[in-house]
């Protein structure tokens, strides 16, 4: 097929890329640098061009060029991190991903590409730093206040039987120090029940760092984890990872599936014996850190997509929450609306009331892509700008107006303002309500039938026939 651009194009175009791109021939000769490549490293172009690699850098050893390996050996070499120090003595940290260039099984050369990540590094050990420095202060604050910033049991919304059973898994582990697998979808509520367990364990007045696997490039996060060695690599010096910061607390890992499976292994060695090695170091530390894992995917799923080590996945899966998703779970969503309506209330000075009839069936509809995070979210913009003491369909986000433009001709049914959409007739709206709420009162009431019945001020015979009818089942009457 004939190239739909001329050379040059394809130069000019590798000019305006962000990796840096350089190809050698079979003899190691540089024959191409575009101009991110050349910056990075402190080259000229021009100059540079039609020498040997090692002439270009005079700093690297021949067996040191990933170049001239893939040459020798015909295999890619692919994400492999490099820190070297420029002829203008510049610290520089890229990701490289170098391929040899085949043709009829001939090598004609090597195309090497190169993703600086230096910023990423230097940001992630300022914030390594500035979390000993936050340890540090926090430990001279008495145990209280440390806590306050942090989200406990009580501080999680729910009336759902499934998740409920959740949060007494977890509080129980709690006065453990397994390690503990969490799953949920965005905003379901990982973060919260991570803290709740670790404030309600022995640790609580030990540190508690979250770090998200997904956040970092692979090539920093070993080095955050675990930690450096001066002379471990170029310009690294002697600085504690994560794991030592939270010693005698616990490490939050958020999205494992996004952790590279090499660094998964060093992880759970750290699980196995407590033992880990800083990066460059041969001294071997012991630290005490309970991990919770997060994972954003089904951990099942992860795993059969090798995303997660099946021993690792063995370790973490002692103790496994699932978080079910707010739609699955939609008597809670009246129940947070109350509750953000209040939080947002005392934050910003307000006195909403409530929301309207209309808003109210509407939440029950909708199908909450984000979860609780999304409806605190539409709560908190709503409370900033409604002017009437409910909230109502104007106050809300557009995508959430238009999905009730969507809904426009259900919205005639007399079930429609009560979340009863569909339903046309009054005696089954009467039936669903009272099953509705003779079910929650009996939840409250662990099943007891006598007290449920005292708190809905009916008899007790009276509501054994309900239970009946509605086919729901107490559990003991003492
Ligand atoms: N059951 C709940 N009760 C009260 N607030 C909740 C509840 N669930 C979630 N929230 C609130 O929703 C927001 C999102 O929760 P969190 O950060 O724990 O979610 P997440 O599962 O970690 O999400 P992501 O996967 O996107 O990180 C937080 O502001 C939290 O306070
Ligand atoms: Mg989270």
């Amino acid at each position: 097929m004939r190239s739909f651009l001329t050379e040059a194009q394809v130069k000019f175009l590798l000019n305006y890329i962000s990796d840096g791109i350089q190809i050698v021939n079979s003899e190691g000769v540089l024959v191409y640098c575009n101009r991110q490549a050349a910056m990075q490293d402190d080259i000229n172009i021009s100059e540079s061009i039609g020498k040997h690699i090692t002439e270009v850098y005079p700093s690297l050893l021949q067996e040191e060029s990933t170049l001239l390996h893939v040459i020798e050996s015909k295999e890619p070499i692919l994400n492999k991190d490099q820190t070297y120090r420029t002829y203008k003595g510049k610290d520089v940290t890229t990701v490289n991903s170098t391929l040899p260039i085949l043709e009829k099984g001939e090598i004609q050369g090597a195309i090497e590409i190169s993703k600086n990540i230096t910023e990423y590094k230097e940001l992630s050990e300022r914030y390594l730093d500035l979390q000993s420095q936050v340890q540090e202060n926090v430990g001279g604050l008495r145990p209280s206040k440390v806590k306050k910033s942090y989200y406990n049991f009580e501080d999680i919304i729910t009336d759902n039987a499934e998740f409920n059973r959740m949060k007494t898994i977890a509080m129980k582990a709690a006065r453990t120090d397994i390690p503990v697998l969490v799953y949920g979808e965005t905003g379901t509520g990982k973060e919260l029940l991570t803290q709740a367990i670790h404030n309600s364990s022995k640790r609580r007045n030990k540190p508690f760092i979250a770090q998200n696997c997904a956040a970092l490039p692979n090539a920093l996060l070993e080095g955050i984890l675990f930690g450096t060695t001066k002379g471990g690599f170029t310009g690294a010096v002697d600085r504690q990872g994560l794991f030592e910061l939270a010693d005698g607390g616990t490490l939050f890992l958020d999205e494992i599936n996004s952790m590279p499976v090499e660094l998964q292994a060093k992880l759970l060695r750290v699980l196995q014996d407590g033992k880990l090695r800083r990066i460059g170091d041969s001294k071997e530390r012991y630290v005490d850190v309970r991990i919770i894992a997060a994972c954003n995917i089904e951990p099942n799923l992860a795993l059969e997509q090798g995303l997660i080590r099946r021993d690792l996945y063995y370790r973490l899966n002692t103790v496994t929450l699932w978080i079910p998703k707010l739609s699955d779970r939609r008597e809670d969503i009246p129940l947070l609306t109350k509750y953000f309506i209040s939080k947002y209330n005392n934050k910003l000075y307000r006195n909403v009331q409530g929301v309207s009839k209309e808003v109210d069936a509407l939440f029950m509809r909708y199908d909450w892509g984000g979860n609780v995070r999304e409806l605190e979210h539409v709560i908190e913009g709503a409370i900033n700008f409604v002017e009437t003491p409910e909230i109502g369909i104007i106050d809300l986000p557009p995508n959430l107006r238009r999905f009730y433009d969507s809904i426009e001709p259900e919205k005639d049914q007399i079930g429609f303002c009560i979340g009863f959409e569909g339903i046309d007739n009054l005696n089954e709206i009467l039936e669903m309500t009272e099953r509705r709420v003779i079910e929650n009162a009996l939840l409250r009431h662990r099943g007891n039938v006598t007290k449920t019945a005292r708190q809905l001020k009916i008899p007790r015979q009276t509501l054994q026939y309900k239970l009946k009818k509605y086919h729901l089942e107490p559990e003991s009457d003492e």
